[in-house]
């Protein structure tokens, strides 16, 4: 199977932005297909943004800054990724959107040996694929934030993902984009979150129930354990609505009440207090 060189990204949030800028950087075509022209102006935003910042520390050259750029094409119209080899879909964690959005895909995307991606967090890559006629194409490619610091992907090949699927994905994610990949099962959570979900779960929790400030329980990981930044800090990153999301499908299939979002981190989403994105979340970002 030929090399990929052909990317579509569907969501223009942090992680499809994140990801487009990753494949453009490596030398890679991207069309990135937002919900509307308003939507695509954001990305396009996001991802002059990110670049500038590397410009800035001088990490970046001027030309390497407009090349990156000029690989990159912004649309609202999933027919614009009928020639892409490789698409990612990369909408929020809502199944049904997910699942229509891999339908349309079915219809549009040409090429039988495209690689068919979602990096949900934790809905089953199975229920994506059949809303596909051709589940072997479809996989899941998890991404961290933030993906152009974060080297690691999981690779997640459904119980109907064909190998030459699950090797064309690997061969670009490592060869080309230069990512770690480490395969995963097709279970809610794959690996990373099903460790680092209870475990920010549990953060939310020591808040809710007084035991500590979101300050200090940050301080705690990051003075005492060493870790980056803490774990409140890396939900306002990751975004609260993204990690209950992730949440709820992790508990809607284990049934671990590790896995349930506490009441706390509920109500800070339904008020809009989703993180870096909204400006606040356990911590102001103004
Ligand atoms: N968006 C994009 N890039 C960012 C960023 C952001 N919000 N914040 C920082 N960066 C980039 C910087 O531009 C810099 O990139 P460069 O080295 O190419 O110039 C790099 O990150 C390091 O930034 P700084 O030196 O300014 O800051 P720090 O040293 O404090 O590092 C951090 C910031 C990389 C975010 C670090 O704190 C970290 O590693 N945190 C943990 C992140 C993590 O755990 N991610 C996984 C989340 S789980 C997930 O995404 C999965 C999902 O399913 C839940």
């Amino acid at each position: 199977m030929s090399a990929v060189t052909r990317v579509g990204v569907v969501g223009p949030g942090q992680m499809g932005c994140g990801f487009a800028e990753v494949c453009a950087r490596a030398g890679t075509d991207v069309v990135v297909v937002a919900s509307g022209e308003a939507s695509a102006a954001r990305g396009r935003q996001r991802l002059e943004n990110s670049l500038e910042r590397l410009v800035g520390k001088g990490k970046l050259s001027a030309d390497e800054r407009a090349g990156t750029l000029a690989r990159i094409t912004f649309s609202w119209d999933l027919a614009d990724l009928a020639d892409r080899e490789f698409v990612l879909e990369a909408t929020p964690e809502d199944l049904d959107r997910k699942l229509a959005v891999f339908a349309a895909l079915d219809e549009v995307v040409s090429d039988g040996d495209a690689v068919l991606a979602s990096t949900t967090s934790a809905l089953p890559i199975m229920k994506l694929a059949r809303a596909t006629r051709d589940p072997a194409r479809v996989v899941g490619v998890h991404l961290f934030n933030p993906v152009r610091v974060m080297p690691l992907v999981e690779l997640i090949s459904s119980l109907a993902t064909g190998p030459a699927t699950a090797e064309r994905a690997r061969a670009f994610l490592e060869d080309v984009l230069g990512k770690e990949v480490v395969r995963a099962k097709d279970r809610a959570g794959f690996v990373v979150n099903s460790l680092l979900v209870p475990y920010l779960l549990a953060a939310v929790r020591l808040v809710e129930s007084g035991v500590a400030s979101a300050e200090d329980v940050d301080r705690g990981m990051t003075a005492g354990c060493g870790h980056p930044m803490g774990p409140l800090r890396l939900i306002d990153l990751i975004g609260l609505d993204t990690i209950a999301a992730v949440g709820e499908a992790m508990y809607a299939e284990t049934k671990e009440p590790l896995h349930a979002p506490p009441a706390l981190l509920l109500r800070m989403v339904e008020g809009g207090y989703l993180g870096r994105k909204t400006g606040e979340g356990f911590f102001p970002y103004p």
